[in-house]
């Protein structure tokens, strides 16, 4: 047994002595964007320092917590707060709830994040359903040896977020009323905010929204098998010509803003996936 299965088994364990429950939806909460946290029917709350492996969360803005419970009455695991690479932490440690929740249950994973917007027709306030990323961080969270009983040693990255689920995510945002924008998240490490220079590279290379995160997740979930759906809070807007001082307590005040939107997209989309919702 590779030393990453081990870990995953024993953090496993430690969760199931407190939750039976199989959880077929995995759900991370980006910065300012914790708000469907309190939509969960919450039958068991673990605090990350509570199992064997999880780094610790130390940003703020992040509780720091798996929630094991039900959304739209389907079984779900949330991670109330995530980790980044900024913190100090390998792509292997940000990316291990992953793994845990895959082991736990979970066929699709949705992921949010706040990302500034390079698209200049987005706006801030915007939220973007994610169709493709392109990966700045400079590493990889599978680089090492691989765990063949994990996934592959060259996983596909041809439909990392799964069309099907894009596709539902407009519908339900059609029919809810919710202007949802579509485009490409590029991943940077941070935490220093992007210069205008590498604002327009990244424009120029295809990108529509930059942020610190999710693409290790969205990564290892593609390499484990799980079909992913994402999301982008647009908090600020990252054109070069026109780029103003970041506000960090604005962007999460947005992100806040932008958070009901999501929530009600996203307890849709699981209504639906899961056919509990026939009115569509
Ligand atoms: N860069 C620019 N703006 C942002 C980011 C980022 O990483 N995250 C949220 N807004």
């Amino acid at each position: 047994m590779t030393v990453l299965k081990k870990q995953i088994t024993e953090a496993v364990a430690a969760i199931r002595k407190d939750s039976a429950l199989t959880p077929r939806i995995g759900i991370v909460l980006g910065t300012g964007l914790s708000g469907l946290a309190e939509k969960i029917d919450v039958q068991t709350r673990i605090a990350y320092k509570d199992i064997p492996h999880f780094p610790d969360s130390t940003v703020d803005t992040h509780a720091g917590e798996l929630l094991l419970g039900s959304l739209a009455g389907t079984p779900v695991v949330a991670m109330s707060g995530r980790f980044h690479a900024y913190e100090g932490y390998t792509l292997q440690q940000v990316t291990f709830p992953i793994r845990v929740a895959k082991e736990l249950g979970i066929h699709t994973l949705v992921v949010s994040n706040a990302a500034g917007g390079l698209n200049p027709q987005f706006a801030a306030g915007d939220l973007m359903v994610i169709t493709d990323h392109i990966n700045m961080m400079g590493d990889n969270p599978l680089i090492g040896p691989n765990d063949d009983t994990l996934g592959p040693r060259f996983p596909d990255m041809i439909e990392p977020y799964s069309n099907t689920l894009i596709e539902l995510a407009e519908n339900v945002a059609l029919a809810l009323g919710i202007k949802l924008q579509r485009g490409v998240y590029l991943a940077c490490p941070g935490p220093c905010l992007e210069t205008r220079a590498e604002y327009r590279f990244m424009r120029t290379i295809g990108a529509d929204a930059v942020g610190m995160s999710t693409v290790p997740e969205v990564i290892v979930a593609v390499h484990a098998g799980i079909r992913v759906l994402g999301f982008s809070a647009i908090t600020d807007e990252c054109l070069p010509d026109a780029l103003k001082p970041v506000d960090i307590a604005k962007i999460i005040a947005t992100a806040n803003s932008i958070e009901p939107l999501l929530s009600d997209i996203v307890i849709r989309c699981i209504e639906r996936m899961e056919g509990k919702d026939r009115t569509a």
